[in-house]
């Protein structure tokens, strides 16, 4: 079965998840208003697919991955009883069969998961043919310029392309790697490639010279899996178009760029070929960001390209980020539920986490856990802030393992209630996300954990008696509940 961007189009539309905006839109500023519009909407708002937009040929795709059903549609779990959470399953179940040796760090235990025979079956099968070069333009013909392009904020830098799926290999260790960064559009040949500082594809350029060229490839739609795989956290070894292929169950099928030794997702609506010099910087923003503020300006390494290949009447997939909740939200919760059985092989002590959409991935998460030892959530969050991409965290809070941290009420009753500020906020410093503009300094600054589990440990401390919270017995909830309609309330 074709799992391609339009395929997956159509499934949307069939089931009401899907709607065509038949007049002609602006990719100017109007396009991003209506899609910043809907995505606010309760539970998301659905798809837009903008047949039209002004001056361009090609169709726009956004809010796509916009809610948590089309999140699930997206990752083939919809049909699922626990959603997202079954892919949590799956790892969690691959992770009990890969049984790494007791005290292996994070990266250690996916190496060894990474070892199973299963792997085989998801990694990327070559193709010789691919939908995604049944149109060739080279030379004079790439125009980005004739790309539906949109420019989502007034005072963004110029238009940005925001979900195409970069794709680079690390000279070094042959490892392959697809992440999702925004490309400015300067002309009809070049773009800024917009790797952050601290992600694998601003750090496979190190390996090359600074004026050697590091071919590049940009892709869009395919899989629907895909674009969600080029957002997830994974450390550089292991390949996101692999990733997509365990979330799928099968491997996706790539073929051979045609400038370039990479190899792509052969049913992606469009590929951009080029190639970056590691030494070439350029200005790249202002640019209206997933913080809900515009990023400033700053250098960042320009990718030239040499060839736009397309299938014959493609779909541009786009995004708008900007002040949370909008599309990005659904990506993010899609990592909570898939990564947090990753997290808790080195932290089985973590019940459950949130990241609130309004922290904006970097700013809050909330985790609940199995408090056993003094000093146990402080242990936690120094380890949160020493592992991956949840290091960025600003701020951690810390509730028991009875408190749902998806209840921001409750996380907020115990939050204010339980916490003597002095006792329980444990700072530090360290690497913040580059986009973070709290901070004085750039990509660096301090941290907060906040404990607020009750302390009615013995070994907690407390010098006092711990109050006991209010409950009714069951029998009389029961009860209340069995003679509910008898009351005329
Ligand atoms: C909508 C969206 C836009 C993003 N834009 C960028 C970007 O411009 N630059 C960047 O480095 N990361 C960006 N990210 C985050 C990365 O895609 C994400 O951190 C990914 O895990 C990085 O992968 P890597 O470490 O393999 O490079 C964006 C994420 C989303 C959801």
């Amino acid at each position: 079965m074709s799992h391609d961007f339009q395929t997956f189009l159509k499934k949307l539309e069939n089931c009401g998840e899907l709607s065509r905006v038949g007049p002609e839109v602006d990719p100017f500023l109007e396009m991003g208003a209506i899609a910043d519009r809907v995505s606010k909407q309760a539970g998301g708002g659905k798809a837009l697919l903008f047949e039209r937009p002004t001056g361009k040929t090609i169709p726009v795709a956004m809010n796509v991955f916009g809610s948590l059903k089309r999140m699930e549609m997206a990752l083939g779990v919809d049909g699922e009883p626990r959603g997202l959470d079954a892919l949590a399953d799956r790892i969690e179940a691959l992770v009990q069969k890969a049984m790494p040796k007791p005290g292996a760090t994070l990266f250690e235990k996916l190496g060894k998961l990474m070892s199973l025979v299963e792997v085989g079956s998801w990694l990327p099968k070559t193709v010789r043919k691919g939908l995604c070069q049944e149109v060739v333009l080279r030379g004079d013909q790439i125009r980005l310029t004739d790309l539906p392009v949109l420019t989502t904020w007034p005072e963004d830098g110029g238009p940005f392309i925001t979900l195409g799926m970069s794709h680079t290999r690390n000279k070094e260790t042959g490892h392959r790697n697809m992440g999702l960064y925004r490309l400015q559009v300067y002309d009809d040949r070049t773009l800024g490639f917009h790797t952050q500082l601290h992600h694998d594809g601003a750090r496979n350029r190190h390996g090359y010279d600074a004026d050697e060229r590091m071919p590049v490839a940009v892709t869009f739609g395919g899989d629907p899996a895909l674009t969600y795989a080029a957002t997830a956290p994974l450390p550089p070894f292991i390949s996101e178009v692999m990733f997509a292929g365990f979330l799928r169950g099968e491997g996706i099928e790539t073929v051979r760029c045609i400038t370039n030794d990479l190899e792509v997702p052969a049913d992606s609506e469009l590929v951009i070929e080029g190639y970056v010099l590691p030494g070439e910087l350029r200005r790249e923003g202002p640019f209206g960001d997933h913080t809900g503020y515009y990023s400033l300006a700053d250098d960042y390494p320009v990718l030239h390209v040499e060839a736009i290949t397309m299938r014959k009447h493609p779909v541009f997939p786009a995004t708008i980020v900007g002040r949370p909740p909008q599309e990005d939200a659904y990506l993010g919760l899609a990592t909570e539920r898939i990564f947090l059985p990753l997290l808790r092989m080195v932290l089985p002590e973590i019940c459950d986490m949130h990241l609130p959409a309004a922290g904006a991935f970097h700013n809050l998460v909330i985790l609940s856990m199995k408090k056993e030892y003094p000093g146990h959530p402080q242990k936690v969050m120094s380890a949160i802030w020493g592992t991956g991409q949840i290091m960025f965290t600003k701020g951690i809070v810390i509730v028991d393992e009875d408190i749902d941290p998806h209840d921001l009420t409750e996380v907020l009753f115990r939050l204010t209630s339980n916490v003597d500020p002095k006792r329980d906020l444990l700072f530090t410093e360290g690497p913040l996300d580059v986009l973070d503009h709290a901070a004085d300094r750039f990509a660096y600054g301090s941290k907060v954990g906040v404990d607020a589990t009750r302390k009615n440990k013995p070994w907690d401390g407390y010098p006092r008696e711990w109050p006991r919270d209010l409950a009714f017995p069951e029998a009389v909830l029961d009860l209340v509940a069995r003679r509910w309609s008898d009351y005329g309330l």
